[in-house]
């Protein structure tokens, strides 16, 4: 939540900063604002609310004075509104430095009622404003912007990641970093800092991950890095492994649209190279080895919003593949709720960014407890893959639009292939087994594929359904998830009340709510492999149709049973059940985004969300 950017170099700053932002915008987009210290040492500041046109609008206006240094920030509230004034950057009390930030201060209201008694005064509600005008009070103090930097970050608690720039010291930027993401972009004259690569990839792919407790002085000829008390420390080099265009739009409707097309190649790409002669070969795991796989007792998957469902989709499969007992946990309640954990526990973290401080809180805790934490991860060098024993990285390339699609079934791909390797390593599954699954892994591009393609009648589905209040998702065994899935999806893009449920818990309540006309989506088991819940299903199908519900039905092609008690029919292509949710997620993420398109809704940035939620 929020993204960052800093820049040093002889491009025009406000641009670069605006494309950064622009690339960041999915971690918040309540306000947007830049700062620039411009070439005759003065500092321009302009920030607005809203999207971030708003504030290129009114650049374009009135242009801030050139200079080779800035920052930029795009906010998702915390602390005050999403409004002019309290949108980032905030100035010292002397108007000479600006600040941004992403996180939470937890001090702030001790900080802000010891700098008032001092005499200060504030224009804005956030903690941030707190930060800048210490760090102006420290300037004077010790006339050096490092200096300052290292005494105001020392009195600081929470998560935050800090940008600083000072009239007085142009050509420098300077940032901190304790439980916020930072990396470093390093170019050729000129050099960056942000909360995620994406701002600068189109720059330069070299990049240095910053660690926790520790600042970043970036010139356009040099990078610095040190603890929090200023000793030197070596930055982590890495490579970004995509490019530019990874995260552009390319002629798409919307970035939701894009990654609904990349769902075939994500799951191809993360199970590239980890299958050879049928079975699972996965590197990352470190720590994680077969010894401790071998004694593990039970799994527990941690993660939130559509992490925990994939959590949730693959423990049918690593449970029945492995015989080892998994259970999901969202992480924000799972350290609040006294788990009993030791080193026999094996917690799995699952992230897309690898940034979700709920669940980064989670694995800390667990570690402390003993256990082992395997994160399953989207983002190279995200603190949850480097604060865990080993990492499964997906593979399904930068995701952009808020609500997750290509990354969900990424992660799926990543637990089955963990599933099976434990299997392997437990000796529940034999070889042959374990390369029958493997086959059907292999073939799950061309069917995401032909389940992608299948979606193409849904947009007229979506446009009859826009005034629709309510959506009901039904599903069984590996499809309760899905449906789960189904449900946020609706809920996060087309603000409906949607909700999921298992499809033999309906009876148990939740059938009070169908009503003459209410849509219900239901995914249907297989009728060839799985014929006794197929038949269940159908049966949940008359209960509801019996009652008026509209039933949509979601079910492999040829299951003609179906056919009688469906208002509508969603074809999904043949798949064995435990690679049912791969394809049959795909048309509850287009109907989602239809609807939400058809009623005029934003879908890559719905209100109120964030893509990366940093705070707890
Ligand atoms: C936010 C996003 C969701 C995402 C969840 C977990 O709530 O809006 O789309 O599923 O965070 O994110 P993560 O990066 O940890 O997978």
């Amino acid at each position: 939540m929020c993204g960052i950017v800093g820049y040093v170099g002889p491009g025009n700053t406000v641009d670069v900063l605006l494309a950064g932002l622009r690339r960041l915008e999915y971690r918040g987009y309540d306000s947007a604002g830049v700062a620039v210290v411009s070439d005759d040492g003065s500092l321009g500041v302009r920030k607005r609310a809203g999207k971030l046109d708003n504030l290129i609008a009114s650049l374009d206006d009135a242009p801030l004075a050139a200079g080779a240094t800035g920052i930029g920030h795009t906010r998702w509230a915390t602390h005050g509104g999403p409004t002019d004034t309290n949108a980032h950057p905030h100035l010292g009390d002397d108007g000479k430095l600006a600040v941004i930030h992403n996180g939470i201060i937890e001090n702030f209201a001790q900080l802000k009622q010891q700098l008032t008694d001092e005499g200060f005064t504030f224009v804005s509600e956030t903690d941030t404003e707190v930060a800048a005008v210490l760090l102006g009070r420290e300037y004077r103090r010790t006339g050096d912007l490092f200096e300052a930097f290292v005494a105001t970050v020392a009195q600081l608690e929470g998560a935050f990641t800090l940008l600083a720039v000072h009239q007085d010291q142009p050509g420098t930027v300077i940032g901190a970093r304790r439980n916020s993401p930072l990396v470093i972009g390093r170019g050729t004259g000129e050099n960056f800092l942000a909360s995620d690569v994406a701002a600068f990839v189109e720059h330069t792919t070299h990049a240095y991950s910053i660690g926790q407790d520790q600042i970043a002085v970036i010139t356009a000829e040099s990078i610095t890095v040190t603890d929090f008390t200023g000793n030197p420390v070596e930055p982590e080099p890495f490579e970004v492994e995509w490019d530019a265009s990874a995260a552009e739009k390319g002629g798409w409707k919307s970035f939701m649209a894009k990654e609904i097309a990349e769902e075939p190649t994500a799951v191809a790409n993360t199970l590239l190279g980890r299958i050879s002669d049928g079975q699972v070969v996965l590197d990352g795991l470190d720590a994680i080895d077969d010894d401790v796989l071998a004694k593990i007792s039970r799994i527990i998957v941690v993660a939130c919003g559509t992490a925990s469902y994939a959590g949730q989709t693959a423990a049918y499969a690593i449970q029945r593949w492995t015989n080892v007992p998994v259970s999901i946990e969202l992480s924000h309640e799972f350290r609040y709720r006294d788990p009993v954990l030791d080193d026999s526990v094996l917690v799995i973290a699952i992230s897309q960014s690898g940034e979700t401080m709920d669940t980064l809180m989670a694995i800390r805790w667990a570690r402390e407890q003993g256990a082992r934490v395997l994160a399953i991860c989207n983002t190279q060098g995200a603190t949850i893959a480097r604060e865990s024993d080993g990492v499964v990285y997906t593979y399904a390339g930068p995701e952009v639009a808020v609500a997750s699609t290509k990354a969900f079934v990424a992660q799926v791909a990543a637990l089955y292939l963990f599933g099976l390797h434990l299997a392997r390593v437990r000796g529940t599954l034999g070889a042959d087994e374990i390369a029958g699954v493997t086959a059907e892994l292999t073939g799950l591009e061309a069917a995401v594929q032909e389940a992608v393609e299948a979606s193409a009648s849904i947009p007229n589905l979506a446009h009859w359904m826009a005034d629709t209040r309510s959506v009901l998702f039904l599903g069984r065994n590996v499809a309760y998830p899905i449906a789960l899935e189904g449900a946020l999806k609706l809920k996060e893009l087309a603000y409906i009340h949607a909700e999921g449920f298992a499809a033999g818990e309906l009876k148990h309540g939740p059938i009070a709510l169908i009503e003459p006309g209410l849509p219900v989506f239901v995914v249907v088991p297989s009728p060839r492999e799985a014929p006794l819940l197929h038949a269940k299903v159908i049966s949940n199908i008359q209960e509801i149709r019996a009652r008026g519900a509209r039933v949509l039905v979601v079910a492999e092609k040829g299951d003609t049973a179906v056919l009688p008690f469906a208002d509508e029919v969603i074809s999904l292509p043949l798949v064995s059940p435990l690679m049912q949710p791969f394809v049959a997620v795909v048309p509850l993420q287009v109907f989602a985004m239809e609807l939400a398109e058809a009623k005029g809704l934003d879908v890559d940035q719905p209100r109120n969300l964030a893509k990366s939620v940093t705070v707890e």
